[in-house]
């Protein structure tokens, strides 16, 4: 079994609730990826930025993920809504929900967890 590393991503403080996210990339399926981290409800998530509906990236305007309730992270392109703490499809195109990337937060700052068919992108 593949051991799950914790790669430093951010401060804790650079991701604010319901504010601009933090991106990232990762291998993801052996495919490097973009990815990107929000806060939502107190709580840091992140997921493989690449809308269910069209393989695209969701953000139109860099990092900018949520929609204008704060509550809801949009698809720019047609709009597809997901929920920001697990990713599930709520309206619109999306065809399931996005990719999650296990996150952790401990003494200010932001890891993410690598996984079986996620990894880090290789320099
Ligand atoms: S590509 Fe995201 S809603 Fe169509």
């Amino acid at each position: 079994m593949d051991e799950i590393t914790l790669i430093p991503l951010c401060n804790a403080a650079e991701l604010t609730d319901g504010g601009l996210a933090v991106p990232f990339d990762v291998v993801y399926g052996g495919q490097t990826c973009r990815a990107f981290a929000i806060r939502y409800a107190g709580r840091v998530h992140a997921y493989v930025n690449r809308c269910t509906h069209v393989a695209m990236e969701l953000d139109y305007q860099p990092n900018h993920f949520f929609d204008i309730t704060g509550h809801w992270l949009i698809c720019a392109t047609h709009g597809a809504l997901y929920a920001p703490d697990t990713g599930a499809c709520r309206s619109g195109p999306c065809r399931g929900g996005l990719t999650k990337i296990a996150l952790s937060e401990h003494e200010g700052v932001v890891h993410w967890h690598t996984a079986y068919n996620l990894k880090p992108v290789e320099f």
